[in-house]
């Protein structure tokens, strides 16, 4: 049994994460979209609203579960009996972000990181962007699953 975490700030949850959710779902008997938190960002969305939107955005794949952590991913993990973690990459630049946290997690634990590419046509697709969008008053509904737009709308 291979058990995986798919872990974000899901502020919000994107139609990129559930391109990774959906490849890692086919790569992973198990997979664990976990919630975290990330001590760098202030998120818009509370975190409870980030979990209901992210278990909408997924409930179609019959592997993939949704939870929420608060401290060390590598220590959720350890808990959850997974042996990788999974990051989606749309460049370069989201590699130059994850590659000292994937060192870091694997000297902490040994747990390796597994790097998916995305969709080339998601690759634009970032919550930043999406939220940035929305705040201007732009059409985010292409870009984020059912229940994300309104989700933003209400959170200002
Ligand atoms: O979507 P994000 O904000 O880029 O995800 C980053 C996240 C939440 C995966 C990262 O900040 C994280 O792993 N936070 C949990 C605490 C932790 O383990 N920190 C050390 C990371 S090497």
């Amino acid at each position: 049994m291979t058990i995986a975490v798919l872990p974000g700030s899901f502020d919000p949850v994107t139609m990129g994460h559930v391109d990774i959710a959906t490849r890692a779902a086919s790569l992973f008997d198990e997979l664990i979209l976990a919630v975290a938190h990330n001590s760098t960002k202030s998120p818009l969305l509370d975190v409870q609203t980030r979990l209901e939107l992210a278990s909408a955005a997924v409930k179609h794949l019959p592997n993939v579960t949704v939870a929420q952590t608060d401290g060390l991913l590598v220590e959720f993990c350890k808990a959850r009996g997974a042996t990788a973690i999974v990051k989606g990459l749309r460049g370069g630049a989201d590699y130059d972000y994850e590659r000292p946290m994937a060192l870091m997690n694997r000297s902490l634990t040994g747990i390796e990181t597994v790097f998916v590419t995305g969709d080339s046509a998601l690759a634009h697709v970032a919550s930043s962007l999406v939220r940035d969008v929305a705040r201007h008053g732009g059409d985010v509904s292409a870009y984020v699953p059912a229940g994300v737009v309104e989700a933003l709308r209400t959170a200002g």
